[in-house]
This record gives C-alpha cells, sequence and structure tokens, in this order.
C-alpha cells in the first residue's frame, strides 16, 4: 500500500499582507511535500487562510471596508503568492468557506453533547490583540507578553470548553509518543506548561463585542473564538468526517508552525481531537523565528520583508535555497540581504554554478556533447569513483530531510558538491585529454555527469527550477516530475550516449548594491534607509534576475486603495507645492500630534502646523528638506496660524514625510 503524508502550514490571518515568515513555513512545508513525494509516498499540501476574529475587523474598518470584503482581498493574495514561489499546495482552505464553518458548528454540537461545554461568568485579563485572556503569570511585568500592552479587565458570560479534564490524558499522550512534538525544546516547553493546572478554554464571544465569527450552534448571541474555529481547518479541509480525502490522510497529519503559536498547537488541538473521539496528529514540527538585520520583524519599525519583492529580485529558488539552508530548524535566524547575496554567490553561484558550466563544458569538449561509454563496474558503481560519496550524501540527506532539517540535509549535498569539484582538480580530464588513456577520461567524465544527475534529483524538493535545468541540459527526460529517490540512488542510470544541451549560468553572480535603491523603506523615525529588502540589486551581469513588477499588485490595482475620484490636470495644476527647509520645530503644547514647524521657502519663512510629532522627534527635523502646499489657504490650528500643508505619507506605521532625492535650493517648485 502507498504510504502517506498530510502537511499543514498555519492559515494566516488575513490582517496584513504575506511576508518572509510565512514564506519560509510554507516553502518548508512544500520542501516536505516534495520531499515525501521523491520517497514515494502519495502527499496531501494544506496551507489557508484564518480570516474570522476581531483582528480581522479592526482591519477592515482601517480601511474603511466590509470584513468580507478584506477578508476576500487578503485571501487572494496569500493564494496568488504562492505558486509564484513554486510553492505546489493541494488546498487552499479559508475558514470563510461554507464547508468549513460546517464542520465547526459539527464538532462544537458534538463536544456540547458530550458535555464538555458549559456555560459561566467570567472575569479575565483580556488582550484584545491577542484575542485572547491572559493568567497574572502568563503575563510579563503586567502587560501582554507580544504587544507589550496592559491587559483589559472583561467580565462577560461565555462558553467554556473543559480542557482540565484532558490535561493528564494529554501529558500520558505526549510521554508515550515522545516524536510528537519537534524539536525537543518545545516538547518540553509543551510538558512545562502542563505542570500547572490547566485552565478550561473560552471558546465564544458574546455577539454584542463581535459578529465576525460563526455562530455558536447551541447558542445564536455568540461567536466561535477564532482559536477553535481556526484549528479546524486541519480536518475540515480534507473533508472531515467522512471525506474520502479525511480518512486517506488524517491519520499521517503533520503540522508545522512557528514557536508564536505552540500553546493552541500543542495544547489545545490535540485536547479538541480527543474530544471530538478523533485521533491525534503525527507529528507537531515548531520553527524558530525569522529576526530580520538582527531585530524583530514588525510593522512599526518598518522592516517587513516581501517575498515577491525578494523573489523578484534574487530569483525564486535562491531564495528558497537561502531559506532551508541558514535556518537551523527549531532555532531562531537571522535574515539579512548580504547573508542571502553571500549564500548565493558561494553555494549556488560558486560551489553548484561553476561545477555545473564547468562539466558540461568538459562534457562538449571531450566528448562530443554525449555521456561517454563506460566499462560497466563503473556504471554498476563498482568502480566508480563517485558513487559511495554519491549514495553517503543521499542517506545523509535523506535523514535529515525525515526530520525538517533542510540545513543538514542541503549541506551533506553541498558536501558531495565539493567532492566532486576537488575530483575535477584531482582527475583533471583537460591533462587525461592531452594523453592515449581515453577509458579513464571517460570513466571521469561518466563519474561527474552521475555525479550531477544525484544532485539535480536531491535539489528538486527545494529548487525545482534549477533541478530541472540540469536534468534537461543532461538530456534526462523526467523534466517537470518529481525525481524519485530510488532513481536517483541508481548509480549508472544515465545512458552513454545521451546527447546534453549546452551549458547555461545557473546563478549569476549578484554583486552589492551600488546604485540608489528603487524601494527605500523608512527608519521608524522617517528617514530612508538603505533597505536589504528593496530591489537595487545591480548585477554585473546582465543575465541577473531583475526586479519584476509584483504580479499580484499588477493583477489587482487598487489592491487595498480607496483611490478619490478622478481629477483632471488642471486640478493639479491648481496645487502650488515647493522644497521648504526646516529651520525650527517645537511641539504644541497641549497637542500630542502636533510640530510648529518654520520653514525657509527661499525668499520667504514661513510657520507651518503639520501632525507628525507622534513620528518625529521636532529636533529631529531640522535641516530637513521637506515639500508644502504653499498656496492653501492659512488656518488656525491649536492657536497657530499655519502658512501652508506639509506633505507626509501616512500608514499604520506612523507619518513619513516626503523629501527630495537631493538637496535643492529652498523654494523650488514640485510637479
Ligand atoms: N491564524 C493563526 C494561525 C492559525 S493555525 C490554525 C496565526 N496566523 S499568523 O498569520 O500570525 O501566522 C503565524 C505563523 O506565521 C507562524 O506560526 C509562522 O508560521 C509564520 N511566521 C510569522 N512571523 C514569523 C517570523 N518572523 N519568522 C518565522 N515565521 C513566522 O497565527
Amino acid at each position: 500500500m502507498t504510504k502517506r503524508f498530510y502537511i499543514t502550514t498555519p492559515i494566516y490571518y488575513v490582517n496584513a499582507r504575506p511576508h518572509l515568515g510565512h514564506m519560509y513555513t510554507t516553502i518548508i512545508a512544500d520542501v516536505a511535500s516534495r520531499f515525501q513525494q521523491i520517497s514515494g509516498l502519495e502527499t496531501f499540501f494544506l496551507t489557508g487562510t484564518d480570516e474570522h476574529g476581531d483582528k480581522i475587523v479592526k482591519a477592515a474598518q482601517k480601511n474603511q471596508i466590509e470584513p468580507s470584503v478584506y477578508a476576500d482581498r487578503i485571501s487572494k493574495m496569500f493564494k496568488d503568492l504562492w505558486p509564484e514561489l513554486n510553492v505546489a499546495y493541494d488546498k487552499f482552505i479559508r475558514t470563510t468557506d461554507p464547508d468549513h464553518i460546517a464542520v465547526v458548528t459539527r464538532v462544537l454540537q458534538a463536544i456540547h453533547d458530550a458535555g464538555d461545554i458549559y456555560f459561566s461568568q467570567y472575569e479575565g485579563l483580556y488582550c484584545f490583540d491577542c484575542e485572547r485572556f491572559y493568567t497574572e503569570r502568563e503575563l510579563a511585568d503586567g502587560k501582554c507578553p507580544d504587544h507589550g500592552t496592559p491587559p483589559e479587565i472583561i467580565r462577560e458570560s461565555n462558553y467554556f470548553f473543559k480542557m482540565s479534564r484532558y490535561q493528564n490524558w494529554l501529558i500520558e499522550h505526549i510521554k508515550a509518543n515522545p516524536e510528537m512534538i519537534q524539536p525537543e525544546r518545545y516538547r518540553n516547553e509543551v510538558l512545562a506548561f502542563l505542570r500547572e493546572p490547566l485552565e478550561d478554554l473560552c471558546i465564544s464571544r458574546p455577539k454584542t463585542r463581535l459578529q465576525w465569527g460563526i455562530t455558536l450552534p447551541f447558542d445564536e448571541n455568540y461567536v466561535t473564538y477564532v482559536w477553535f474555529d481556526a484549528l479546524i481547518n486541519y480536518i475540515s479541509a480534507p473533508g472531515y468526517p467522512d471525506g474520502a480525502l479525511f480518512n486517506k490522510f488524517w491519520p499521517h497529519a503533520h503540522h508545522i508552525i512557528a514557536k508564536d503559536i505552540l500553546k493552541p498547537h500543542g495544547i489545545y488541538w490535540p485536547i479538541m481531537l480527543k474530544a471530538a473521539g478523533l485521533q491525534v496528529y503525527q507529528h507537531l514540527y515548531v520553527h524558530g523565528y525569522w529576526n530580520i538585520d538582527d531585530s524583530k520583524m514588525s510593522k512599526s519599525i518598518g522592516n517587513v520583508v516581501d517575498p515577491l519583492h525578494l523573489a523578484s529580485v534574487y530569483g525564486t529558488d535562491a531564495v528558497r535555497y537561502f531559506l532551508m539552508r541558514e535556518m537551523v530548524f527549531g532555532l531562531d535566524s537571522n535574515f539579512s540581504e548580504e547573508a542571502l547575496r553571500q549564500r548565493i554567490n558561494s553555494d549556488l553561484a560558486n560551489d553548484l554554478g561553476n561545477l555545473f558550466s564547468r562539466i558540461m563544458t568538459m562534457a562538449h569538449k571531450y566528448c562530443q556533447g554525449a555521456a561517454p561509454d563506460v566499462n560497466p563496474d563503473v556504471r554498476a558503481g563498482k568502480r566508480a569513483d563517485l558513487s559511495e560519496p554519491a549514495m553517503a550524501a543521499v542517506a545523509d540527506y535523506c535523514a535529515a530531510m525525515e526530520n525538517l532539517e533542510t540545513h543538514k540535509a542541503l549541506s551533506a549535498v553541498w558536501h558531495f558538491i565539493s567532492i566532486m569539484n576537488k575530483y575535477v582538480v584531482t582527475n583533471a580530464p583537460w591533462e587525461l585529454a592531452k594523453t592515449e588513456n581515453r577509458s579513464r577520461l571517460n570513466e571521469v567524465m561518466y563519474n561527474l555527469l552521475e555525479g550531477l544527475r544525484v544532485i539535480s534529483g536531491l535539489i528538486w524538493p527545494v529548487m525545482p527550477e534549477t533541478a530541472d535545468k540540469i536534468r534537461r541540459i543532461l538530456g534526462l527526460p523526467e523534466t517537470g516530475r518529481p525525481i524519485m529517490l530510488e532513481q536517483i540512488n541508481a548509480w549508472g542510470a544515465l545512458s552513454p550516449g545521451t546527447a546534453m544541451g549546452k551549458t547555461i549560468s545557473l546563478f549569476p553572480r549578484i554583486d552589492a548594491p551600488d546604485a540608489p535603491k528603487s524601494r527605500p523603506a523608512s527608519n521608524k523615525d522617517g528617514s530612508v534607509k538603505d533597505s536589504p529588502f528593496t530591489a537595487g540589486g545591480t548585477s554585473a551581469d546582465p543575465s541577473a534576475p531583475t526586479v519584476a513588477a509584483d504580479p499580484i499588485l499588477a493583477a489587482n490595482p487598487g489592491l487595498l486603495l480607496s483611490i478619490k475620484p478622478e481629477i483632471t490636470f488642471d486640478d493639479v495644476a491648481k496645487l502650488d507645492l515647493r522644497v521648504a527647509t526646516v529651520i525650527s520645530a517645537e511641539k504644541i503644547p497641549k497637542a500630542d500630534r502636533l510640530l510648529k514647524l518654520g520653514v525657509d521657502l527661499g525668499a520667504e519663512t514661513r510657520t507651518i502646523v503639520a501632525g507628525i510629532a507622534e513620528s518625529y522627534p521636532a529636533e529631529k527635523l531640522i535641516g530637513r528638506q521637506v515639500v508644502i502646499v504653499a498656496n492653501l489657504k492659512p488656518a488656525k490650528l491649536r492657536g497657530v496660524a499655519s502658512q501652508g500643508m506639509l506633505l507626509a505619507a501616512v500608514s499604520d506605521q506612523g507619518a513619513a514625510v516626503i523629501t527630495t532625492e537631493k538637496p535643492v535650493p529652498p523654494g523650488t517648485t514640485v510637479k
């Protein structure tokens, strides 16, 4: 019977665009799924979006649209992004799908009927951003450990799920299945948590407070707590209770998450499954967090990495490789563009790229562009110099991949690549070509070409495009499909006489960007910094990947923007925009947001009141060039006459003043 493998990512909240963190989890799930495919398993790969709850309502309100419209838009961004990154999911679930809602309703009713849900009044400390209650002991200095904000005391009547009843069962289950939560540190974390008495889980929110959710089947005045709704996606997507996919795949379920959501997955979810009479998932794989240039990735710092942008600058395969090679599964990792470039240049351009083009160039020069004929012992691996290290690499690679240790798996492959590079040097085919020893030359070349074939198979789960390129040029037929481990392992599979294609440069070197960046990100203080994630990527090599337009945005113009009605050029021409230099700046007393600026317009100075005090300390603005609307009718703001308006980009990250790309004389017109 074919073995099966069901892999899931968390379903992502639709309150923000996809970023590097989502990208990593989804790519590693894709890599795991592809690896199991080449191992001969039948796979089912699920991802999707988590769309109910307060967070989404707030984000929609900010954009002045209905939650459902907002959820549709952001969900589409996730759904469209993954194929761009060569993520081949089998199903994309949305928690607003009617099928999912029906399953949540059913599970709630079943647990209610079994007597595991009760109604009670509760007073607790609630963090609105996390959408959950906290116990005193979970708080950090009395504040939410994630948001740093003090929780609010809420007293309300709600429905509770009797999790406490299952505490001992869960402890025993985790102990009896030591592999269930991996790596071990996270298993220990869950067990440590379970050493304290488990509180029952509040699974409802009154509709007086929140309507955007799934109505409880046993009380229409309440919606379901978003986590209870979301976790059920893992069974609703394959068609619980009696869908064919559910029966086939649920016994082989593996979840991948990051450490931020360990508690719901390590505690709530197994208990929910047990209470519903279902088998617990097989494995929970927990990875660490990506930090950016050594700080936390966050909107307010302005260092959120856009996956599409990264892939369009550096190439999808290169970014996939970097993420899989750089992060030690389970630990936090640091992302920087410099580290990415270094890996591309050393591992991809130098080690793999050069090896490939050297071998292919020699195959054309010394073997007339076809796999050479060799002694059968060389094909059988008996007398093949590289078959042993190749098979050792396959074994190490597989052992690591089974535990999602992609960094180890790839380093096993690169160890073999380094052996191949040394083999080229020590056997110097160019010297052999000068002698009469044709058969040794053929043996060496055959070993090298076979080595490349093995490498192409092993890198397929991580770099499917590159694997296919190599295989096409090696003259192998199976492109675009998984290359089974059985085939990879069969040393000698390359038939003598197979015609090779012309070599190409797999990975052009990427130089550090020195030209001005095309999309600078702003620091918290609004100053423009060299962003590691913006285009720039000027490469000396004309075939280097170039900055492509963001295809998702290109396909959805006006996405998330509500554009004002059209105006004519004459309307624009009425505005007199000028560059001014800030010469003084001070806070306006009792007005948190306002700064009083003195600006030099060349021929005159003006006073301008600007609502940017929360984004800029006054002294930071002095000497800056800004852009103002110079012909706006003066107006009094908090008693100060403002003689113009300062232009700034305003988002939920605060304000960023508009400035010129280089200094210009004050008073210069902007058009
Ligand atoms: N909607 C919940 C999950 C429900 S699953 C039933 C949620 N969504 S989320 O959008 O916040 O995604 C959290 C997940 O995104 C993390 O567990 C991880 O997979 C990924 N990442 C988000 N930021 C990350 C990093 N900085 N680094 C690595 N991955 C992180 O929680």
